[in-house]
């Protein structure tokens, strides 16, 4: 009977019909209330037996049965790979994870690997090792989110909070991954902080280099053919003034070439400049923190703002936008799927 059942539907009233609540086991499972001890103990026995035995043939033919459709499917479903997608039916890449494209291939291109880290982070990464003293006004500055205290951990190093940059992560890449070291960091950053260019969650690109004989003309280097690269303008101006990092000695900024023309706002060079990132020579004290030498191994770091750099080569014009979900923003300023990495302003 079971293997006469040929489909699932016939499988299942076969089931009904034997182990359901009137099927013709449960009938007789009935009738075990009636027997004398001895009759119940081998006639429930046997039933019990004959009862795994319906069950397990039921299982072994819906399984046969079901897998045979799924051949038949198989061989009979195909996709037509060569039918052009709905254009109004797809969806898009968000320009944060466009730009985090573009700078991960720009960079590995020059050679650079890509390293991570926490989130949560402690006052130690995030602060000391990067030379901001305790009670440095530089913290202040930072406007950081502190997490409650760990009763398990205590002390300022210890204390827990959203990490406000991606610096952070020289330090774990420096101890953990040991040096010389060419990396970027990518990832989230948070400052209590919310206005037209200020959002409390944004994304930074971090960069460094650590080896030995690591001079400026390095990070000159590496930085102009970053800007020209990511903007796409070959004979893009790109300055560099100087600045102050904890962490860096000397620090600069770096500005590029723009024109300001009837409100708009176009890159390269003209009357004015725009500032893109912060970078300098790694402080001896970070070295020296990470556990290293300062005499034997420099470098060079820098750091930039995710959305800055993609609202300034798309022209986005309110950060906001970015975190807000509303898909006619997304439809508008998002990319296709198939964009690849820094080709993507000829499709705009
Ligand atoms: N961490 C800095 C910030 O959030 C950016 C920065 C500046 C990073 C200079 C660097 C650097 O690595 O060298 O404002």
């Amino acid at each position: 009977m079971v293997e006469a059942a040929n489909d699932l539907d016939s499988i299942e009233a076969v089931r009904v019909s034997a182990l359901g609540k009137k099927g013709k086991i449960t009938a007789l499972m009935k009738t075990l209330g009636g027997m004398d001890p001895e009759e119940r103990k081998t006639t429930g026995a046997a039933l019990n037996l004959l009862k795994d035995e319906i069950a397990a043939l039921i299982a072994s033919q819906e399984y046969a049965l079901k897998k045979q459709a799924l051949e038949q499917r198989l061989a009979t479903e195909t996709i037509d790979v060569s039918l052009s997608a709905r254009p109004e039916k797809q969806g898009k890449i968000h320009p944060i994870s466009q730009t985090m494209e573009e700078l991960t291939t720009i960079f590995g291109s020059m050679g650079f690997i890509v390293s991570e880290g926490p989130d949560i982070e402690d006052d130690w990464h995030n602060f000391t090792a990067l030379n901001f003293p305790p009670g440095h006004p530089a913290r202040e500055m930072h406007d950081t989110f502190y997490l409650p205290d760990d009763p398990d951990e205590t002390g300022e190093a210890a204390k827990k909070l959203l990490r406000t940059h991606t610096s952070t992560v020289q330090i774990r890449a420096m101890v953990e991954q040991g040096v010389p070291i060419k990396t970027i960091v990518m990832g989230r950053t948070y400052r209590s902080d919310y206005d037209i260019t200020h959002t409390p969650m944004f994304h930074q690109c971090e960069g460094l280099v650590i080896d030995k004989d690591i001079h400026m003309g390095h990070l000159k280097g590496c930085l102009q053919d970053f800007a020209k690269a990511y903007f796409e303008v070959d004979d893009l101006p790109v300055q560099f003034r100087p600045s102050f990092f904890p962490f860096t000695e000397p620090s600069a900024e770096v500005d590029i070439g723009c024109s300001r023309k009837d409100g708009g706002l176009k890159i390269g060079a003209g009357e004015d400049w725009l500032e893109i990132l912060g970078c300098g020579m790694v402080h001896p004290n970070v070295i020296k923190n990470c556990g290293y030498d300062p005499e034997e191994y420099q470098g060079f770091a820098f750091g930039m703002g995710v959305e800055r750099i993609t609202m300034l080569k798309y022209g986005i014009p309110d950060l906001r936008t970015f975190f807000e979900s509303d898909i006619r923003w997304l439809q508008h300023y998002g990319f296709d799927p198939l964009d690849r990495p820094n080709r993507a302003t000829g499709t705009k």
